[in-house]
Formats: C-alpha cells, sequence, structure tokens
C-alpha cells in the first residue's frame, strides 16, 4: 500500500529508524556460517567474480559515497584493483579499460540518467560483465545488468537518503566477501566479518537510541552557515555523505576532506563560527584523526567527535564527544553514518525546512 509515516513526524526519521530491520532484509538469507552465498548474485556470478581482475564502480549522488567506501573494502579486504566515478564524468569521457573487468553499478531507484547511460556505454566496451547494486526490482538498471544484488530498503520516501545507503554498504560488504573468499581471503577474518554483520542491526538499534543526545548537538548547529566534515580511510566518504545530508536538507554550507588534507585549505576557514564534525572509529588511523583534531582545536574551531567508546577522546572546552558502541572496523562506515544522518535531520527541523522534500532537489533524477 501507500507508503505512511506512521507516527514519525518526517519519512526521512521514519526512514532512519528502519535501518536496523532493513539491514538484516538485506542480509537475510545471503550467509553462510562463516561465508556469503556467491549466488545470492545470480546463477552466473561464481564464473564472473572468479575471473574479475579488476572493478570499476559508478555511481551518483549518495550511492556514489557507498561506492567510494566499497573501493577501501575491495582494495584491503579483497585486494582486487577498484576505481570508483561518478557517472555524469564517466560516460563522457575516453575511459581504458583493462582486460576482465567488472562494471558495477550502485543505484537507490535503478532510473538515474547518467548511470543508466554508463551502463549502456560500458556494453560495447569491453568489459567482463556487469552488476547492479539496487533497490528497486524490476527497475531498468536491474533489467539491463547481467548480475543483480538487491538491497531490501524498501521503499524510501524521503529525498535525502539514508536507508538506501546503508543497506548499499551492506550488500557491498557481502561483494567485498564474495570477491575475498576467491582471491584468497583469510578465513578468520572472513568469519569475524560474517559475525559482525550477524550482530550490526542490534548495533544500529543501539546508535539510534543516542538520537536525544545527537538532537542537543544539533542546537550548535542551526545558526551556522558553514560546517565541516572530517574522516579518514573508509570514513572519509561518511564524511562527504554527512556533508551531503547537511547540505541537502538544512541548507547549511557544508564540505567534506578526508583529515590528513587539513593543512591544505580548509584549515584557514576554521573558526569559531565553523563547527567542525568528525568520525573517529577505533582504526588503525585514530592517532593520525586525533592530531588533526588538536590543529583545529589550536585555531578555536569547535569539535563534534562521533568516537568509539573505547577511545580516549575527551569532552571539553571547545570540543564535544558522543561515544557509539564498539563495532569490527570493517562495519564502522556503515554504524557511523547514523549519527550524522540524525544531525542533519535535526538540524533540517530546527530551521523549519521541509525535510522531506527540499527544494530543488528531487527523488530521482532520470533526465540529465
Ligand atoms: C538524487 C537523489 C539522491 C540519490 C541520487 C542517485 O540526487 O536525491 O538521494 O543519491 O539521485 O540516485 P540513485 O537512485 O541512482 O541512487
Amino acid at each position: 500500500g501507500a507508503a505512511s509515516k506512521g507516527n514519525y513526524r518526517h519519512f526521512m526519521l521514519k526512514e532512519i529508524h528502519e535501518q536496523p530491520a532493513v539491514i538484516a532484509q538485506t542480509l537475510e538469507g545471503r550467509l553462510s556460517e562463516r561465508g556469503v552465498l556467491v549466488k545470492s548474485f545470480g546463477v552466473e556470478a561464481e564464473a564472473l567474480f572468479s575471473k574479475a581482475k579488476q572493478i570499476h564502480i559508478i555511481a551518483c549522488g549518495t550511492s556514489y559515497h557507498a561506492g567510494m567506501v566499497a573501493r577501501y573494502w575491495l582494495e584491503r579486504y579483497a585486494g582486487i584493483p577498484t576505481q570508483v566515478e561518478v557517472a555524469s564524468e564517466y560516460r563522457y569521457r575516453r575511459v581504458v579499460v583493462p582486460e576482465d573487468t567488472l562494471f558495477v553499478t550502485l543505484s537507490q531507484s535503478g532510473e538515474t540518467a547518467d548511470t543508466l547511460a554508463a551502463l549502456r556505454f560500458a556494453k560495447d566496451s569491453g568489459y567482463l560483465g556487469s552488476l547492479a547494486i539496487c533497490n528497486v526490482p524490476g527497475s531498468s538498471l536491474v533489467r539491463e545488468s547481467d548480475l543483480t544484488l538487491m538491497t531490501h530498503a524498501g521503499p524510501e520516501i524521503g529525498v535525502a537518503s539514508t536507508k538506501a545507503f546503508t543497506t548499499q554498504l551492506t550488500a557491498l560488504m557481502l561483494f567485498t566477501l564474495a570477491l575475498g573468499r576467491q582471491r584468497g581471503m583469510d578465513d578468520d577474518q572472513q568469519g569475524q566479518i560474517v559475525a559482525a554483520l550477524r550482530g550490526l542491526p542490534a548495533l544500529v538499534t543501539r546508535v539510534l537510541a543516542l538520537d536525544p543526545e545527537i538532537e542537543q548537538l544539533s542546537v550548535d548547529f542551526a545558526e551556522k552557515h558553514h560546517a565541516l566534515f572530517l574522516g579518514r580511510g573508509a570514513h572519509f566518504p561518511i564524511a562527504l555523505e554527512g556533508a551531503l545530508k547537511l547540505k541537502e536538507i538544512s541548507y547549511i554550507h557544508a564540505e567534506a576532506y578526508p583529515a590528513g588534507e587539513l593543512k591544505h585549505g580548509p584549515l584557514a576557514l576554521v573558526d569559531s563560527e565553523m563547527p567542525v564534525i568528525s568520525v573517529a572509529p577505533n582504526d588503525e588511523l585514530l592517532d593520525k584523526l586525533k592530531s588533526n583534531l588538536q590543529e583545529v582545536r589550536a585555531r578555536g574551531g569547535e569539535l563534534y567527535v562521533f568516537a568509539d567508546e573505547q577511545v580516549a577522546i575527551d569532552a571539553g572546552e571547545g570540543i564535544k564527544v558522543l561515544h557509539l558502541p564498539h563495532v569490527h572496523e570493517a562495519l564502522a562506515p556503515i554504524l557511523y553514518t547514523l549519527p550524522l544522518q540524525l544531525l542533519s535531520y535535526h538540524v533540517a527541523v530546527l530551521k523549519g525546512t521541509d525535510v522531506d522534500q527540499p527544494r530543488n532537489l528531487a527523488k530521482s533524477v532520470t533526465v540529465e
């Protein structure tokens, strides 16, 4: 039937809260005890995946950010060279396609004009085959791809994508594990990530329970005109996605940088009027990120840090910290997306914007 907001004030908030359930649905029936069932991608998947020597990922908007995370995962865990590009650039340039490259599109709708055009272009470009990771069964992208993996997010009404993104990431981790298995990924590592995936919906629920604290933080942003998001590694695309959410629905200018690039420009903008938001999971880049945060503090920047509960970062003058439950580092990008979604949502509500239908934007961009 027609989608309803239920007891939620906006579709976006409802969709944020559906994430534990839809992530579980996206995993459903696709895991074996310690691995991923490759046939979930289609009958030809086993053959195509075992031949693949590289991956090209094409997408737009939020889906593109999911692709950027996947590049970190695919190279780290599956050891497969991966490139990611926005469809509108890819389709109009001369692309060199190395032998045995698998072409992957990511799309919530399966109808984004540029992504579809990129797939059609790819068909004549000598790829090994195509995989679509998509949320709409029967969409053009799904019909025209060799392999498909559906995200089971259900209908997404809010223009700002939330559950479609985290289910894409979930699907992309399945893809990473499927390729990893064929490329000698360590069994224990594989088993640990599979176990962590099974526990993910419960962790997502715990993070969503931090909503009142995140709502409190949002008050500081309502009067600001700019914000800077920082992350490192697979959390750089999460910072990009956080900035995109804030732009889309609150109309606050937001940028994201890999934290290591701070000194190469954005530090010049930092003052007490530009809040800096950082995601600090407990990974090997933590110490580097911490020193970046000190650079921000030294310039009077106000910091908002989302950090692993095991990380010693203390709140204090000019620095607010919200601790998240510990998660396997492979899945941290999924978990750290949630507070950024909620932050943008509450800022937009405070500003009184049309949260589900932001000005000038469309849910699905089916014309160029
Ligand atoms: C539009 C939507 C975004 C979405 C992008 C790509 O810009 O507003 O939320 O990420 O299109 O859409 P797709 O359906 O291909 O994921």
